[in-house]
């Protein structure tokens, strides 16, 4: 029997340290040849997940979408895009990943829908102050004809967060126009939502990805409230900013957790909620949403004293708020970190794409010698692991992609002035040839450079040293090794972590370039070769002490 099989999928604790893994349903394998990744590629693939040792796959949006947004512009939250299968293929998805002991995660998108939802095209056609307006954020506008914006609310994506329509009203969207924000102040509203948790949650499954789920409340009572800036980390911390992280929210999500508490074992979430951390706490309580994604390692420069202030910043958050911790370096939003590794510190990432990762020169070797060295910091932090589909492969950023290839929406709200995150979505590559290195079929949705061959799946697999055996390698330790969510530090010096887990397993990672000692006792892992004993500067090595634990 495979520790698969062992798998117990009635653990209701299952989610406190499980590693995740992100498909972008588009770009991870396409079944049909047609260009776009969908669930048959997927079931194709769960043996090679299952081989790989995740505990659970996290799927964005796969819901019918004119894919303003990559799919986060919803048309129909309890349907799948046609291109990507149908319910009875996601039926087939989850079994086929229930029986390899994955579970899976599903991301709702409840700030907005698409502009293609039936509720938003009846808002359209229905007229203004009816009941069917009132689901959506519709206002007359300002000036003299209503010709100027409601408020001075800026969208994420570049512009004004207000659109007008024929009829001279205006409606509120914090992203692309084509995904309006839902009115939340709404019964309907919040009654839909309870309906497509059901919905998932009665299909089996296991959890829920919550997108800007410090949106969703606003304050709407008029005068609207200036707020012309759209940076949500950066706002007041009390709760009473007029758009994000408003104290209301958490009623939300109060009544979310009881419909995933109707379920056995409860369906579980975790929040997307880019605010300051520490109000990060809030979401991720037990009577919310459970968990709440922890950033501060995509932000993080590659500096021990900054690694080290957020493992024990965010280790003390999930502590407080009866949760675990949620580690991620990559994720569909950000350059990927074999890239950011690579750069000097501090580089502008946005001004880096539009140079097409020119300038300043990327140290390839030095970002996989990084990223190796991460994964093993990663999954071997208490808490939950959130790994991002390519990363296994040892993936960098794509940031050549031609500026017609591009599909994400930033490229044009901001006027071209940011490319924005296509060069992390590109299509994974699973052979060393062909014409999309196995994805499927002649081409891929976004070209795959030449130089993804040397990463793709075919010519890592069981080749020794390669990053996609590191990462199986990593996580069977990992499952056998990780029984609780302690750590304690030990000295190093000062580019070295050096922490202890119960059962006397060190891990000591290396953010500098002078070789630093272990600890006594057995070498079960590196990230690269030691040099007489020491482990190398931009390295990690998990070790069985040969001392008792003492912490
Ligand atoms: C966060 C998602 O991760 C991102 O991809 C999306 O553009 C925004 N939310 C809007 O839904
Ligand atoms: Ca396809």
């Amino acid at each position: 029997m495979s520790e698969r099989e062992r798998t117990d999928l009635t653990d209701p604790t299952w989610w406190r340290d499980a590693v995740v893994y992100q498909v972008y349903p588009r770009s991870f394998a396409d079944g049909n040849a047609d260009g776009i990744g969908d669930f048959a590629g997927l079931i194709d693939r769960i043996p090679y997940l299952e081989r790989l040792g995740i505990d659970a796959v996290w799927l964005s949006p796969f819901y019918p979408s004119a894919l303003a947004d990559g799919g986060y512009d919803v048309d129909d939250y309890r349907d799948v895009d046609p291109r990507i299968g149908s319910l009875p293929t996601f039926d087939d998805l989850v079994a086929a990943a229930h029986a390899a002991g994955i579970r899976v995660i599903v991301d709702i998108v409840p700030n907005h829908s698409s502009d293609r939802h039936e509720w938003f095209r009846a808002a359209l056609a229905a007229a203004p102050g009816s009941a069917e307006r009132d689901r959506y954020v519709f206002r007359d506008g300002l000036g003299e004809h209503g010709e100027l914006p409601p408020s001075d609310w800026v969208s994420h994506f570049g512009g004004s967060a207000w659109t007008r329509v024929p009829d001279g009203q205006w409606y509120l969207h914090l992203f692309a126009p084509e995904q309006p924000d839902w009115n939340w102040e709404n019964d309907e509203v919040r009654e839909d939502f309870h309906v497509t948790l059901r919905f998932w949650a009665d299909r089996g499954v296991d959890g829920f990805r919550v997108d800007v789920a410090h949106g969703l409340a606003k304050d709407l009572g008029e005068p609207l409230r200036s707020h012309p800036h759209v940076n949500s980390m950066d706002i007041e911390i009390d709760g009473t900013n007029p758009l994000f992280d408003r104290d209301d929210v958490h009623e939300i999500y109060r009544g979310w957790r009881r419909v995933f508490d109707e379920y056995d074992p409860p369906r579980t979430a975790v929040a997307e909620a880019w605010v300051p951390t520490s109000r990060r706490v809030l979401y991720a309580k037990p009577d919310e949403l459970g968990q709440a994604f922890e950033f501060d390692l995509v932000k993080a420069e590659w500096d021990a004293a900054q690694f080290r202030e957020v493992i024990v910043d965010s280790l003390d958050r999930a502590r407080t708020a009866g949760a675990s911790s949620t580690w991620t370096f990559s994720n569909h939003d950000v350059v990927r970190h074999a890239s950011r590794f690579g750069l000097p510190a501090r580089t502008d990432l946005n001004a880096w794409l539009l140079t097409d990762g020119a300038e300043p020169a990327e140290d390839v070797a030095l970002g996989a010698r990084r990223a190796r060295a991460a994964v093993l910091l990663l999954l071997a932090l208490p808490g939950s692991a959130y790994v991002y589909q390519g990363e296994e492969l040892g993936l960098r950023e794509v940031a050549d992609l031609a500026r017609d290839d591009l599909e994400d929406p930033i490229w044009l709200r901001s006027q071209h002035t940011e490319k924005g995150r296509d060069g992390c979505r590109v299509p994974l590559p699973w052979t060393t040839d062909g014409s999309s290195f196995g994805f499927g079929g002649d081409g891929a949705h976004l070209p795959q450079p030449g130089w993804f061959a040397e990463h793709a799946v075919e010519a890592q697999d069981g080749t020794e040293g390669s990053m996609l055996e590191l990462y199986r390698a990593a996580l069977a330790l990992r499952h056998r090794l990780l029984p609780d969510q302690d750590l304690v530090w030990r000295d190093s010096g000062p580019d070295v972590l050096h922490f202890e887990r119960p059962g006397g397993w060190h891990v000591v990672v290396n953010l500098g370039s002078t070789p630093a000692p272990l600890p006594a006792g057995e070498v079960l892992l590196a990230s690269a070769p030691l040099a007489d004993g020491l482990l190398p500067g931009d390295a990690s090595a998990w070790i069985r002490g040969s001392d008792p634990v003492t912490g």
